[in-house]
């Protein structure tokens, strides 16, 4: 039998029969192309008649230690990791090209080479003298990190099994060349050839191998996202190019919680740890302004306060716009419906601006109320008070829904110095801080009671 060719998409991974303009699982265009059939080999075939060794199986109720781990000494990365690197395991960090990715590599580099790991640092895309030109200019020349500009898969592998490191950080998987696949160096089957050699490699060896992926939006190169399911821990480096502030995020991790975020500061020095993200994040805020709204939320085990801002204004065009920076734009096109079909408050011919402060991106549907308070403050131009944070979930009934964490949102809010909090009524916890708590059944009376419209 002949196998017939597959397609794969370059930005997701998801496999189609066919040829497409459009890949229809994430909806990138030209990101679809073709890969080599696998080899139809016997093994392939079947196993046939030959047998394998016995594995010793073991009991679920068998003692398990934690894993050891290494602190690097940046704690915002270490938390990220879930409390620090762990031997024999893989990360992959991800971000928009540009964003900072080699620079908290170098640093985490030096760290743990600091710290009395064995680093190497290998550079796809830089030649040795620039990033050795890099490190002079973050002060960590005199870390011992040693480094290698390479590109060839089988000779990194080579020198790593000689040189026996504790971390590897290869930057960037897409660079690789692995020279028993025949595709171009950043195709899916090179990516994916090289992440599996390098983290069955770390595996075998126990070494830590961090993975370093551009993600591309044009699809000429594989994305990050064909790696994920390989690796142990997935990390996204996010931030607005315009912004300083840097979010680094775990969206999977076998050895920690993921969801947690490490956030930096970009620097003229490197990237800085910021250890208290709510100061930062509204330190650019002033006096009230119509639109905005302080929101608690918890992005993994930490509370963090952040500003959404939003502006309402008569659109000029036919069809009004709808534009979102740092939040989704189908949970926003949800709340203006709820407003306007369960509260009577329509935005029709009006266009709707919203917007986290500082580069923030939340996911949280926690912050649904923080929106809906932005948006109707806009509209109705009536400022809330500066002292005042705001959160909960709005179902389509226009009902608002507890959130979890009430308390933590509440001492982060009231270290702070906010002194009152809009919440949903059944939000647990409050008399144990000092906040004064108004607590709201549902969006018909935010709007009533807090905006005065309706
Ligand atoms: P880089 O780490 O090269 O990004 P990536 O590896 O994700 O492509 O960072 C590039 C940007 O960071 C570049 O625009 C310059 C900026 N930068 C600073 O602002 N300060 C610094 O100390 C360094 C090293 C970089
Ligand atoms: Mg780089």
């Amino acid at each position: 039998m002949v196998k017939s060719p597959s397609f794969t998409c370059n930005a997701c991974g998801a496999v189609h029969s066919k040829w497409s303009g459009r890949c229809d699982a994430c909806g990138a265009w030209n990101s679809i192309v073709e890969e080599a059939p696998l080899s139809a080999g016997p093994a392939r075939k079947s196993l046939g008649g030959k047998r394998g060794t016995r594995i010793a199986l073991s009991s679920l109720s068998a003692e398990e230690m934690p894993p050891p781990r290494t602190r690097s000494g940046l704690a915002e990365l270490d938390r990220v990791l879930g409390g620090g690197l762990v031997p024999a395991s893989a990360i992959l960090v991800g971000g928009d090209p540009g964003i900072g990715k080699s620079t908290l590599l170098l640093q985490a580099a030096a760290s743990f080479a600091r710290a009395g790991l064995k680093a190497i640092y290998v550079s796809g895309e830089e030649a040795s003298a620039q990033v050795r030109m890099r490190a002079r200019r973050l002060g960590l020349a005199d870390a011992p990190v040693q480094l290698a500009a390479e590109t060839n898969l089988r000779d990194i592998l080579t020198t790593l099994e000689n040189e026996r490191p504790d971390i590897a950080i290869i930057d960037s998987i897409q660079t690789m060349w692995a020279d028993h696949v025949e595709s171009a160096p950043g195709s899916v089957a090179q990516v994916r050839a090289a992440a599996h050699e390098l983290t069955t490699f770390a595996k075998r060896r126990g070494l830590s191998v961090v993975l370093v992926g551009h993600v591309t939006k044009e699809g000429q190169i594989a994305g990050p996202r064909v790696i994920e399911h390989m690796v142990d821990t997935v990390l996204y480096f996010e931030g607005e190019r315009g912004h300083q502030f840097r979010i680094l995020r775990a969206v999977k991790n076998r050895f920690g919680p993921a969801d947690e975020i490490g956030v930096f500061e970009m620097t003229g020095e490197g990237l800085r740890e910021v250890t208290n993200p709510s100061a930062l994040f509204l330190s650019e805020r002033d006096n009230p302004a119509p639109g905005a709204v302080v929101f608690a939320g918890i992005e993994g085990t930490r509370p963090v306060l952040c500003e959404f801002q939003a502006l309402v204004a008569p659109s000029p065009h036919a069809q009004a716009r709808r534009t979102v920076v740092g939040w989704d734009g189908g949970r926003l096109a949800m709340i203006l419906a709820v407003l306007e079909a369960r509260c009577g408050i329509p935005f029709a011919g009006l266009d709707v601006y919203l917007n986290v402060a500082g580069g923030m991106k939340i996911q949280e549907p926690a912050a649904d109320l923080a929106v809906a308070c932005a948006l109707l403050s806009a509209r109705e131009d009536v400022a809330l008070p500066s002292d005042t944070v705001v959160f909960g979930e709005i179902s389509l009934s226009g009902a608002l829904r507890p959130v979890s964490q009430t308390e933590n949102r509440l001492k982060e809010a009231q270290k702070l110095g906010f002194t009152k909090a809009i919440a949903p009524s059944g939000s647990k916890a409050g008399t144990q801080t000092g906040l004064e708590m108004q607590k709201i059944p549902d969006l018909v009376t935010v709007v009533g009671d807090i905006f005065g419209a309706g």
